[in-house]
């Protein structure tokens, strides 16, 4: 990773801002072949916002989920919207998974400016990486708790979720189907293993393409299964 310019820890437009910096210079190391694969495409800043300020609820305790975070761009979004709150949350967990080794460097100083951040409008922080496969570890972790469900780890989660179709015969598909999740994207993979990771009063806001809303390609991904 680049050396982040000192006026990083102090810039005037705020946390978003400050992370834009790490989208830029990851965009420009990024192997083009594996962005493709892996569906790395980093969101600008007004977008990140634009979700962060459709969280309405309020909350006292926040267990947020940011999977394929990437630099942390929606985190960061979250977290600023939080702290500049009137009626801020008393804590934020945040579980950031993402798959690339060079994607998670950038994310770990995200989160630290997130933790200075929350430190100085009073909210408890706490966030882990996950440098993991989202999928197999979601699905792992549904599956283990089928018979035994203990409490839901999130009530929040925002999403950019990487789009690229899954082959039939492929071992995410089974794994899927370990599940009840039958869908040939990426992206409605990541947002019905999010959701079902969620507790019954939660919110999620994601990036998804239009289709997802209509036709009869998406139409299993739509019946989400709880
Ligand atoms: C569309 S990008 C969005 C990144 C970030 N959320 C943002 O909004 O800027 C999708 C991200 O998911 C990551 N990713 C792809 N497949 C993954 C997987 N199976 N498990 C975890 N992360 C994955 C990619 O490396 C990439 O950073």
């Amino acid at each position: 990773m680049s050396q982040a310019p000192a006026i990083l820890s102090n810039h005037p437009k705020g946390l978003v801002e400050r992370t834009d910096f790490f989208r830029v210079d990851a965009t420009r190391k990024l192997d083009p072949i594996r962005r493709t694969t892996l569906g790395q495409f980093l969101t600008p800043p007004p977008v990140a916002r634009l979700m962060a300020s459709m969280f309405k609820k309020r909350r006292e305790h926040i267990k947020l989920l940011d999977a394929g975070a990437g630099v942390g761009v929606l985190t960061a979004a979250f977290v600023e919207e939080m702290t500049r709150r009137k009626n801020k949350p008393a804590s934020v967990s945040v579980t950031a998974f993402e798959i690339d080794p060079l994607l998670t460097e950038y994310l770990t100083e995200t989160l630290a400016l997130c933790r200075v951040e929350c430190e100085k409008a009073g909210i408890k922080f706490h966030a882990e990486i996950v440098c993991e496969d989202f999928i197999e570890s979601a699905v792992n972790q549904l599956n283990a708790t089928l018979f035994t469900p203990t409490a839901s780890k999130f009530n929040c989660t925002v999403l950019n979720p990487p789009y690229r179709k899954i082959n039939s015969d492929s071992r995410t598909r089974q794994l899927l189907r370990t599940v009840d999740i039958e869908t040939s994207n990426l992206y409605t993979a990541f947002v019905a293993l999010a959701a079902r990771l969620l507790d019954s009063d939660s919110e999620l806001v994601a990036i998804t393409p239009r289709s997802f809303c209509n036709g009869p390609y998406f139409k299993p991904g739509r019946r989400l299964p709880r």
